[in-house]
């Protein structure tokens, strides 16, 4: 699916009403002098917007959206054109997509997608290619490791960030035995295994680790393996669609009574209007909460519920802060998109008020954030504490200095 939005439809409407009207003093004017409109910054995106991820593409378009239109519509005064392609977070189609839009529509510049494996063949083609590129969703460390490259940026997280810290929050719980299950591909290994890297050394032990093929959703036959290994608590990585039918079927198995769930923070961020019940309690880290208390946020949120009728979510955030990032560049060159180097070097330096809290980045251009420790409360992702302050990852194999 390709679909082409005129954002600054309305504006080119009333130009050309404006223009219409003028009637015979326009046509008195050289060719040029009537016709002369700054050219359009063409922005791909590569997101699901079907499958079990369709919710966090459409979130990050949104608001990506929202954050150029509160700003005028505009990127360095030049109006702009959105060219999406349907990603199905399908990593076998990645390759393809990502082609008809660095070769086909020409974009000046990428963003997307949601899904680690889409990822990977993404950036590879876009560091080849030199097109900036500003992943808004996808954790796969090495975007910002190994594959790391000065037009790579990334306004999401780094799967090990996200999942690192809760190690430890869960021995304090006095969890020391789990069982994870996730979905077998590059996001579900990187979040276990940060979780497990952080837990191992608050001195945890992962019992099981189940891996389920992306994106089958029948949990009953592995709930029954959990329920008979008997952990002190489950850790998981589910988002989307997967995610609330695990919560459910969690629920629904008597499991959540005997045995906590945790996980990475998106298994209950855009979830809990469906989860409902079964999402009480559950306890997660992410590098956003919608109750986060600070301006920004207030700010964001009820614009973006306003904008959309749908609650905010950290998927909202990354697409805010992907405008957010396009908008800080593209006015520091003057909608030069030529001006490559200088448009790097302003998304490098840039300082955002992120609805997340303040945002910077890394060497590695990931961000730098704060991790929230959060429990699911009346329906709410309640912030119950900071798992870990300005985190970073570690970037290893990257070179950017
Ligand atoms: C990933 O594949 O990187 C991913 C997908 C959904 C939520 C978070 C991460």
């Amino acid at each position: 699916m390709k679909t082409r939005i005129p954002t600054t439809r309305r504006r080119f409407l009333s130009a050309a009403a404006r223009a219409a009207g003028a009637g015979a003093a326009v046509s008195l004017l050289p060719a040029p002098f009537v016709l002369a409109q700054p050219a359009k910054v063409k922005v791909g995106i590569l997101l699901p917007y079907t499958g079990t991820y369709a919710s966090l593409g459409h979130n990050i378009t949104d608001a990506m959206i929202m954050a150029i239109d509160e700003a005028g519509g505009t990127l360095g005064g030049r109006p702009v054109e959105y060219v999406k392609v349907d990603s199905e977070a399908d990593p076998a189609k990645a390759a393809n997509n990502t082609n008809k839009l660095i070769s086909g529509e020409k974009v000046d510049f990428l963003t997307g997608p949601v899904h680690s494996g889409v990822a990977m063949a993404m950036v590879k083609i876009a560091r080849e290619e030199g097109t900036i590129t500003i992943v808004s969703n996808a954790g796969a460390d090495a975007v910002t490791r190994q594959m790391c490259a000065a037009n790579i940026f990334r306004t999401s997280f780094s799967n090990w960030q996200t999942c690192f810290p809760m190690g430890p929050e869960m021995m304090k719980r006095g969890h020391k035995k789990t069982v994870s299950i996730t979905w077998n591909y590059a996001a579900g290994h990187e979040m276990i295994g940060a979780f497990k890297e952080g837990y191992a050394k608050a001195g945890g032990q992962v019992m099981k680790e189940i891996l389920i093929p992306f994106p089958n959703i029948e949990f009953q036959a592995h709930l029954t393996e959990i329920a008979s290994l008997k952990p002190d608590a489950v850790f998981t990585f589910f988002s989307g669609g997967g995610a609330v039918k695990f919560m459910k079927d969690y629920d629904a198995s008597g499991l959540k009574k005997s045995i906590p769930l945790f996980g990475a923070g998106f298994l209950t961020d855009g979830t809990l209007e469906a989860a409902g019940a079964a999402g009480e309690g559950i306890v997660t880290t992410l590098h956003y909460a919608e109750s986060l208390d600070n301006p920004a946020n207030k700010r964001f949120s009820a614009a973006f519920k306003a904008k959309t009728k749908r609650p905010a979510d950290v998927f909202a955030v990354q697409g805010y802060d992907t405008g957010q990032l396009l908008l800080h560049a593209m006015k520091a060159v003057k909608g030069d998109v030529a001006a490559k180097k200088e448009i790097m070097a302003a998304m490098r330096g840039a300082k955002l008020d992120s609805p997340r809290g303040p945002l910077t980045f890394s060497k590695s251009q990931n961000p730098v954030q704060d991790i929230y420790l959060r429990q699911v409360k009346n329906g709410d992702n309640a912030v119950i504490g900071v798992a870990a302050k300005a985190l970073a990852d570690p970037g290893r194999g990257c070179g950017l200095a």
